[in-house]
């Protein structure tokens, strides 16, 4: 079963998350896109959370893109089992994934470039969690998880 991605964006975050999509699948992952399909303005945690609960019901990962990619980690990250993980870097991205099993890939368009974003999601979906010691710590991120 091919890997699947659950993509997301605002209308600033439309056509990079077109072409992150379109890399996305070339790189062989099934595509999901719940929105913004349009330029018309829009408001970024109407498709965070469509995100946040699909990855957080274990079916695929995510990705989410408006200006900053700030309100979308917000919002994303209101919901228990996602980690959002905002990147403006393939370092980060590598190490969100890692260190952190982040599921959730945040990115400003208004901020990174298309080129850069490219390197920055192939970085995300390249890498796996390390477990050992990270994986103590990720339990200790849910509140819920407090001894
Ligand atoms: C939209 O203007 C902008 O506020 C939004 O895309 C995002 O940057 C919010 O975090």
């Amino acid at each position: 079963m091919a890997n699947v991605l659950i993509v997301g964006s605002d209308h600033a975050g439309l056509e990079l998350k077109r072409e992150l999509a379109s890399l996305a699948t070339e790189l062989g992952y099934d595509l999901r896109d719940v929105g913004t399909h349009t330029s018309d303005s829009t408001d970024y945690p109407d498709y965070a959370h469509q995100v946040a609960s699909a990855v957080a019901a274990g079916e695929g990962l995510g990705l989410l893109v408006c200006g900053t990619g700030i309100g979308m980690s917000m919002a994303a990250n209101r919901h228990p089992g996602v980690r959002a993980a905002l990147c403006g870097d393939v370092f980060s991205a590598t190490m969100a994934r890692q260190h952190n099993d982040a599921n959730v890939l945040c990115i400003g368009a208004r901020v990174v470039g298309s080129g850069l974003a490219g390197e920055i999601l192939k970085a995300f979906l390249g890498a796996s969690f390390e477990g050992g010691r990270h994986e103590r710590r990720v339990n200790k991120i849910d509140l819920s998880n407090e001894g």
